[in-house]
């Protein structure tokens, strides 16, 4: 079968209801972004990191739903080896039923121990002293360590990054939908696609990409049902 890799940022799930974060109206106009999202603004003020994402986290988790173009990518499997490198950390992907997922920046519905990164925990977990979606600097998992939002912040390590690079070295075809391509290493993924490998990019208002990438500008919903018919010609 194919193997089609899918690289999805924050446009993916723009129609869904989850705000981007450089469009207008975006996560980033109401918050500086280097108190919220980076590892020196987590270290500063904690209390401000918790609250930011367990009120994203409530707010995805109380009514917003994948929409057409990740059902569409899910419906894809059957036909071809489908594999999503995401900059989300929504999970509708998962939820619109995406069985290969791989979270570059983390996933907000996850927190973990700030001193054993490696237990993670689903929210919302019986394991930890706050049951809910909320976390705050007081919450604490079972050991009595601390947790904080599993999330890649600015200035910290992508540690999917290497086994998305070996994703995309396979790619029989590669796709790009709703990134501005701004946030590095991520938007460095096309960089490793074998030559000679189609290549498109869905987004309404796309960068400026090399000209042997297939453009598709419009919304996610409306790309996606013009990739397939493509892929299918194909
Ligand atoms: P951006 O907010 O930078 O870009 C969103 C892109 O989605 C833009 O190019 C829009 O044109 C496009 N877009 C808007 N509506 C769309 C729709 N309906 N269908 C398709 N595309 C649409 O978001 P990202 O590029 O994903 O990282 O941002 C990358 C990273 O920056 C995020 O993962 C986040 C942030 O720092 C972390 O939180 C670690």
């Amino acid at each position: 079968m194919k193997k089609i890799m899918i690289s999805t940022g924050a446009g993916m799930s723009a129609e869904s209801g989850m705000p981007t974060y450089r469009d207008a109206g975006g996560l980033w106009e109401n918050y500086p972004v280097m108190q919220v999202a980076s590892h020196e603004g987590y270290l500063r003020d904690p209390a401000l990191i918790h609250e930011f994402y367990s009120n994203m986290r409530q707010k995805l988790a109380g009514g917003i739903e994948p929409n057409e173009a990740h059902k569409m990518l899910a419906g894809l499997e059957g036909e071809f080896d489908v594999e999503i490198i995401t900059q989300n950390v929504d999970d509708l992907h998962e939820r619109a039923g995406s069985h290969n997922v791989l979270h570059l920046h983390g996933e907000l519905m996850k927190v973990r121990s700030v001193t054993h990164p490696e237990r993670v925990y689903t929210l919302p977990s019986d394991e930890l002293s706050d049951k809910g979606l909320v976390t705050t600097v007081d919450t604490v998992d079972p050991y009595g360590d601390h947790v904080r939002p599993h999330i890649v912040f600015f200035g910290e390590d992508v540690p999917n990054f290497t086994p998305a690079v070996d994703l995309v070295r396979q790619a029989d075809v590669f796709v790009v939908i709703g990134t501005s391509l701004v946030v590095y290493p991520a938007a460095a993924l096309l960089n490793y696609v074998r030559g000679g490998v189609p290549v498109y990019y869905i987004d309404p208002k796309p960068v400026p990409v090399p000209p042997s990438v297939h453009v598709i500008a419009k919304k996610a919903s409306e790309g996606v049902r013009d990739l397939i018919e493509a892929l299918r010609k194909g």
